[in-house]
């Protein structure tokens, strides 16, 4: 499948998108427009090439800031005691006809590009992610996210580990 990965616009079908999670089917049909307007989050979604109304997958990413000791001491090594400005991937979720395809990881590879590309412009320390459970968690430390000591839904990737996946 050839998917296009385009910013939530009016031409795509929210109220269709049917993943295992109600809360996230909902967040999508009712309360992304409303978010990207505001600018709370921006909303990205995957479309098969040649049905550009259908979500096949979403993710958002949103502005997010952490406290120093909260951080990872390998994210604040040498850094002033400052809160950390971060890049959140608070929401990914894939529609179920479209589950086990890759697309997940196609969404979530996206999502670390755009945070490295905005990064240049605007840096960030870490890309964070929020887990909904447990097997979500695992998915995203397969793709080398570390859960936070005390809170394992919450996980990270250190900048510096994002710019050497799209390093040249
Ligand atoms: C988690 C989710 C996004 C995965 O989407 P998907 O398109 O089915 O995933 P992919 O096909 O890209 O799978 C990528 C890899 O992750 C693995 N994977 C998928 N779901 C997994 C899970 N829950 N736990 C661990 N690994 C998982 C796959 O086996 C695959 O591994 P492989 O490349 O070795 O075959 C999807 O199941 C979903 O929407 N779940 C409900 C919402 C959710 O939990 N979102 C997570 C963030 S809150």
């Amino acid at each position: 499948m050839i998917w296009t990965i385009r910013r939530l616009d009016g031409v795509a079908d929210r109220a269709s998108f049917q993943s295992t999670s109600n809360e996230l089917n909902s967040w999508l049909a009712k309360q992304a427009n409303q978010a990207q307007k505001k600018r709370l989050a921006s909303v990205f979604i995957a479309s098969p090439v040649d049905q550009p109304t259908c979500i096949a997958g979403y993710y958002s990413l949103a502005p997010w800031q952490i406290a120093f000791e909260q951080a990872p001491v390998k994210v604040t090594k040498r850094l002033p005691r400052y809160p950390l400005a971060t890049a959140l991937l608070a929401r990914l979720a894939v529609d179920q006809s479209f589950q086990g395809q890759g697309l997940g990881g196609v969404l979530l590879i996206d999502a670390l590009k755009r945070i490295h590309l905005a990064a240049q412009s605007v840096p960030v320390q870490v890309a964070l992610v929020h887990a909904k459970d447990d097997a979500a968690a695992a998915f995203y430390r397969r793709y080398g996210f570390e859960p936070f000591a005390d809170e394992p839904l919450h996980l990270f990737m250190a900048m510096g580990t994002v710019e050497q996946l799209f390093a040249d």
